[in-house]
């Protein structure tokens, strides 16, 4: 029988069944490699092959919840859920120069410094130009062994040997395995690194940490097959022009995804930022029209953040929409409802929408905020410099309450503000002093705090 011969496009990790110059899925150019063939087990060849009778529990089972190492960077183990968790494999994903390296050295150090045999495998630096860094970063003294190598063999050779409680691989693209045929960082190979190095963590109990580039689309480069067989996955992001670095777990099995860790970039490595509502809103200056603060819930801790909004006369026929930090299409749908339910049409007219500060919002609950930046952009009316925004907006025109009320409250309060725009109907529970303007829907947040309509 012929061999099925399977091509994978390394972009999108759609598969079909011969190679094109272009992902039929995804429409991205030279992105087709072949598959290496799975390996053939007796089952695969015909033959009815027994395995071995498992071992079923029940769900009664008492489980002891998983011993964790903290990294004493809070930051760092809020978003891992706790601490590190022993035999757990770690991809953390980010655009190419924000910081990874420098984070997972510092993590490295620190780990050490807490009782974890710790390695730390560079495939992309020589080991004289991690150490330079490290010691530029005053972490020259902390116990970790270093290596720069790529061969996968050789590393799983000496990770036998060595037997570590942490190793870092820096990065995944560019380890080479020698069971595949293909080019470091095609799909099959980190596909097949990825695989290797997880397996060794689960069957050795050692935790593994992978970096992962980012592809221009916004994917860990290579297949996103990577993501499902860790157990946790974090994103490193960050705007090139800011200091700031968010370090975002957007699937755990240990703990809660959707948290978040705040770093600074300092000519000393990444600084913790205790407080990041301060620091988002630090630059804020005069209140101005268009100016708006949202406040917000990242992962279990409130988050204050300020939108900003800029709306012109368009010279185009078509009006531009620019975003960052916050869905494009989510912003589309703000405007229609401004216009289809309140009567505030946005034709001919540039919308901007930035969130400062370059951090990326994706609650709901910013609706609100981000229609009250608008209008108030467009009305040219700024808004009272200590009011904090929430709500969500359905597609009526209505406000929805949202989650963690008294939270946002009291984070708002802690950092001066006195009153905050609301949805009406909500169960704030306990108001923390603060003024609160309840909203019924978005007709009334028009009339009654833009005068507009
Ligand atoms: P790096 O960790 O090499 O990024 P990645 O591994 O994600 O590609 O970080 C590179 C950037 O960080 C580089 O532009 C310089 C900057 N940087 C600092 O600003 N301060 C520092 O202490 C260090 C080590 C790097
Ligand atoms: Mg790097």
């Amino acid at each position: 029988m012929a061999k099925t011969r399977i091509f994978t496009c390394s972009v999108c990790g759609a598969t079909q069944s011969k190679w094109s110059g272009q992902c039929e899925a995804c429409g991205a150019w030279n992105s087709i490699a072949e598959e290496a063939p799975l390996s053939t087990g007796p089952g695969t060849k015909g033959l009815k092959a027994r395995g071995t009778r498992l071992q079923l529990t029940d769900l009664a089972a008492q489980e002891t919840p998983p011993p964790r190492t903290s990294s004493r960077l809070e930051e760092l183990d809020r978003v891992l859920g706790g601490g590190l968790v022993p035999a757990s494999a770690i991809l953390v994903g980010g655009d190419p120069g924000i910081g990874k390296s420098t984070l997972l050295l510092q993590a490295a150090a620190r780990f050490a410094q807490n009782g974890l045999k710790t390695v730390y495998i560079s495939g992309e630096e020589a080991a004289a130009q991690v150490r330079m860094r490290a010691q530029r970063l005053g972490l020259g003294q902390a116990p970790v062994a270093l290596a720069s190598e790529t061969s996968l063999r050789d590393i799983l050779t000496t990770l036998d040997a060595e037997r570590p409680d942490l190793v870092i691989i820096d990065s995944i693209q560019t380890m080479w395995s020698d069971t595949v045929d293909s080019a470091p960082g095609s799909v099959s190979q980190v596909r097949a690194a990825a695989h290797e190095l997880t397996t060794f963590a689960k069957r050795r109990g050692c935790s593994v940490i992978l970096v992962g580039h980012v592809t221009k689309e916004g994917q860990i480069a290579g297949p996103r097959v990577v993501e499902h067989m860790v157990d946790t996955v974090l994103y490193f992001e960050g705007e090139r022009g800011h200091q700031f670095r968010i370090l975002r777990a957007v699937k755990n099995r240990f703990g809660p995804a959707d948290e978040i860790g705040v770093f600074e970039m300092t000519g000393g490595g990444l600084a913790e930022v205790a407080n990041p509502s301060a620091l988002f809103l630090s630059d804020r200056g005069e209140p101005s029209a268009g100016s708006v603060v949202f406040a917000g819930i990242e992962g279990t801790r409130p988050v204050l953040v300020e939108f900003q909004a800029l709306v012109a006369p368009t010279p185009h026929s078509q009006p531009r929409r620019s975003v960052v930090g916050w869905d494009g299409g989510r912003l589309a749908m703000i405007l229609a409802v401004l216009e289809a339910r309140c009567g505030i049409p946005f034709a001919g007219l540039d919308v901007y929408l930035n969130v400062a500060g370059g951090m990326k919002i994706s609650e709901p609950a910013a609706d609100l905020a981000v229609a009250a930046a608008l209008l108030s952009a467009r009305e040219d009316v700024a808004l009272d410099a200590h009011t904090v925004v929430f709500g969500e907006i359905s597609l009526s025109g209505a406000l929805r309450p949202v989650s963690q009320w008294e939270n946002r409250l009291k984070e708002a309060k802690k950092l001066g503000f006195t009153s905050a725009i609301t949805p009406a109907g909500g169960t704030p529970g306990s108001d923390q002093g603060m003024k609160q303007q309840p909203m019924k829907d978005l007709t009334q947040v028009v009339g009654e705090i833009f005068g507009a309509g």
